[in-house]
Order: structure tokens, then C-alpha cells, then sequence
């Protein structure tokens, strides 16, 4: 069954906590927190205070996207925050392999990402340590971004490898998931689908949420 992670970055901020509870009710799996630092990427957002407070109002698993630079630094933070997923980019990381043992010693299931342009071979030798692998199909920054379809091989290329390997992690996908591209992700291999703008700037996010499920069918 594919999952839903609906991204707050597109909901409207004078509001989250209702905006995260109707999401959980329309039939959200997960809820998508992008974590940006206005270095690794040319946007400022959420810090381990707001994941804080959203923690206590949703049972919602907390995914949270770190498009920060140094993110050894915060990890602690954002565990203690109550995050549930931890992910880095492999772009950010100059020991990849001690930042994702420490996400799993603060208990937390750990993930590692790339951009669109960054070759799936540099994250094969840590494939067997994450649970999760999250694949950029837009350049990250902002919500509402056009899809960038050529990463669609590398979907497919890290399941090929999930499936010779014996391995279990999900693979994610984010940016520019909508119910036009949300079927070219799930045919080559998605478990879990990012969505912002395809949820949040429709009036009736139950309705979002099923067309992008319908489209996948
Ligand atoms: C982009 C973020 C995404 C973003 C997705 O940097 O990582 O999670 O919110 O937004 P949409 O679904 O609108 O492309
Ligand atoms: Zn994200």
C-alpha cells in the first residue's frame, strides 16, 4: 500500500495545528517536515521548536527532511523534538555512514536522500544501514516545483538493488508529486509519496489525497 506524507511546507503556516489535523483525517500516513537552513539550500523553515509543538496534537509518524549543512550538529534536537524519521542529504554529510548510526543511536529510523543530480551509486554501500531512502525529484527549497522526470531511473535502480540485495528500506519520493506524476513513481519502485502543493492547496485535502491514491491504481 503506498503512503501518503503530506509536506507542511505548503500549508498555511497562521494555522498549522488545525492544518495537520485535517491532513491526518483526510488519510495522511505520514507528516512531511522540511528542515531548511538557508546555507544548503536558499530557504529558512522549521527548526526543533516547531517540531516540538506539533508533536503532542497528531499521532502522526514525524518525517523530518533536514536540508541543513552540519546536520550531526542538530540530529539530537530533533530526535528529543520527536521526530520519527531522520533523513540526510548524502550532499551534506562528509561521513555519511557515523551520521546515520547517529540518527539510530537517538532511537530514531534513519534515512539518507539526494538531490536529483546526485548519481545512486554514492549511497549504495550505506543501503544496508537505512530505513528509508529518499529520492529528490525537484531541486529542494520550495514547494510547487516542477517534477524532474530523469530521476525516474534512479527510483528504479535503487529498488533493482532493495530487491538483489535482500534489503527492506522504503524508498520516498519528493517534489512535485501530483496525480499526474505520482504513477511513474509507484510503477518504478516509490513506497511513500511526498506530497505539498497536491494536498495542501486543494480546499478538500481528503479529496486531494484520494485522487492521488486513484491515480496510481
Ligand atoms: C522541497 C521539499 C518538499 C516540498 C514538496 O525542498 O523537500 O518536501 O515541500 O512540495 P511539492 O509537493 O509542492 O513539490
Ligand atoms: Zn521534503
Amino acid at each position: 500500500m503506498t503512503k501518503i506524507a503530506p509536506s507542511i511546507l505548503s500549508a498555511n503556516f497562521a494555522k498549522l495545528g488545525d492544518e495537520i489535523k485535517d491532513v491526518e483525517k483526510a488519510g495522511a500516513d505520514y507528516l512531511h517536515i522540511d528542515v531548511m537552513d538557508g546555507h544548503f539550500v536558499p530557504n529558512i523553515t522549521i527548526g526543533p521548536f516547531i517540531v516540538d509543538a506539533i508533536r503532542p496534537i497528531t499521532d502522526l509518524p514525524l518525517d523530518v527532511h533536514l536540508m541543513i549543512e552540519d546536520p550531526d550538529k542538530y540530529i539530537p534536537l530533533f530526535a528529543k523534538a520527536g521526530a520519527d524519521f531522520i533523513t540526510v542529504h548524502q550532499e551534506a554529510c562528509t561521513h555519511l555512514h557515523r551520521t546515520i548510526q547517529l540518527i539510530k543511536g537517538e532511537g530514531v529510523k534513519a534515512g539518507v536522500v539526494l538531490n536529483p543530480a546526485t548519481s545512486a551509486e554514492l549511497i549504495r554501500p550505506i543501503l544496508q544501514d537505512v530505513d528509508l531512502v529518499l529520492l529528490m525529484t525537484v531541486n529542494p527549497g520550495f514547494g510547487g516545483q516542477k517534477f524532474i522526470s530523469s530521476v525516474v531511473p534512479k527510483i528504479s535502480q535503487i529498488a533493482k538493488w532493495r530487491e538483489e540485495d535482500g534489503l527492506h528500506f522504503d524508498i520516498e519520493i519528493d517534489g512535485g508529486v501530483n496525480v499526474n506524476t505520482a504513477k511513474t513513481c509507484v510503477d518504478a519502485g516509490a513506497d511513500i509519496l511526498v506530497a505539498g502543493s497536491a494536498v495542501f492547496n486543494f480546499p478538500d485535502r481528503k479529496q486531494a489525497i484520494d485522487n492521488i491514491l486513484q491515480s496510481i491504481r
